[in-house]
């Protein structure tokens, strides 16, 4: 979340500032990075409850901890964020 605010990216609202408290920097993970980007927490899981068209994919940017074995993650940002 932190990375694409910093470059612009639009789709990418992040409201709570990344408390994991809005689900307004949802993002689906491409599959070829899913297992790298690891699965979503208990906390994650309940927030994106709120999300809007969550898919298997689904992630909160916000919660996704980037590391160099993550250079090159991909994600697409959903139609809209809630
Ligand atoms: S920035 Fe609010 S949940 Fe990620």
């Amino acid at each position: 979340m932190e990375a694409a605010k910093l470059n612009l990216i639009a789709g990418i609202e992040a409201e709570c500032g990344g408390a994991c408290a809005c689900a307004t920097c949802h993002v689906y993970v491409a599959d070829a990075w899913t297992d790298k980007a690891g699965k979503p927490s208990e906390m994650e899981e309940d927030m994106l409850d709120f999300a809007f068209d969550v898919r298997e994919t689904s992630r909160l940017s916000c919660q996704i901890k980037l590391t160099d074995e993550l250079d090159g993650l991909v994600v697409t940002v959903p139609e809209r964020q809630f």
